[in-house]
């Protein structure tokens, strides 16, 4: 949390993305990224579900540990599912305790300090660092309208910025700002002492965040503001297309990729199948006789 707020005050920008396995952990920790974040994108990117409403605190229990067994450098924040910090305060707690116990060093809640802020103060009282997430909130989508750029008329903009300001009141160590008109990104990055990190909200913030399945090119349709950095979805067909030609067409597994027995001992594993009791057992087995 030092780092990052160190970064803000820098002007150095902070970089995260998401991730949901070991491997994928590793390799955006190897490139440098600041936080990773196992989001509840998984439930769409990962788990095929058209929202992320049915992600469960198993799923991010699961996923938080398979990323913190890669033992990132980069600070690692699980976001908490939901309904799993909407209904009581105590709940709240005990949910991010156990992204907690399963390797997170922070959690994340989509709302701010209006909306959640005796979450956020619970939370912190617990020793739970929280990231708050204000402006598009998608597992409020259908309260919101859809996944719609927020803070497009001046009133709703002071309702994002009044909810970033409170969070950071109410203990919030950042804030996930998600596709709002750049203004409000930049009025909040302004205004707030603790770090922003924006996705869709424009340049003006203290960093940046994406779904790494949008950024590598696997999602077929991601949202207008992602940048795809590579093509894996190619890369993927290609490779499995190319794989499955050698299979058929019998060019793989070429000799390099197999192994015998040692030297005289498929010649007597031949005379032991031929001439000895396995060839009567099993000739007994195969006729029952
Ligand atoms: O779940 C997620 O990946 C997120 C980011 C889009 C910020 O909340």
């Amino acid at each position: 949390m030092k780092t990052l707020l160190e970064k803000k005050e820098k002007r150095e920008r902070i970089v995260m993305i998401t991730a949901y396995d070991t491997i994928t952990a590793r390799l955006v920790d190897e490139a440098g990224v600041d936080v990773i974040l196992v989001g509840d994108s998984l439930g769409m990117v990962l788990l095929g579900y058209s929202s992320t409403l049915q992600v469960t605190m198993d799923d991010m229990v699961r996923h938080v540990a398979a990323v913190a067994r890669a033992e990132p450098r980069a600070m690692i924040v699980g976001d908490m599912p939901f309904m799993s910090y909407e209904a009581s305060v105590s709940e709240a707690v005990h949910n991010a305790g156990k992204l907690l116990a399963a390797g997170a060093d922070a959690v994340k809640i989509e709302g701010g300090g209006e909306s959640y802020g005796d979450v956020i103060r619970a939370l912190r009282r617990a020793g739970i660092p929280v990231m708050a997430h204000v402006g598009l909130t998608p597992q409020r989508y259908k309260l919101l309208g859809g996944y719609r750029l927020m803070g497009k008329t001046a009133s709703e903009a002071l309702e994002v910025i009044r909810d970033a300001i409170a969070a950071e009141e109410e203990g919030a160590f950042a804030v996930v700002i998600e596709f709002t008109a750049w203004e409000v990104a930049k009025t909040i990055t302004e205004k707030l002492s603790i770090p922003t990190i924006c996705i869709g909200s424009g340049p003006y913030c203290d960093g940046q965040v994406l779904v790494v399945h949008d950024a590598l090119g696997l999602t077929p349709n991601p949202p207008p503001f992602t940048k795809q950095y590579a093509n894996l979805a190619e890369t993927i067909r290609g490779a499995v297309e190319q794989y499955a030609r050698e299979v058929r067409e019998g060019v793989f597994p070429d000799e390099k990729r197999y192994w015998g027995m040692k030297k005289g001992e498929y010649g007597k594993l031949i005379d032991m199948l031929e001439n000895g009791k396995e060839h009567r057992n099993h000739f007994r087995l195969k006729y029952n006789k």
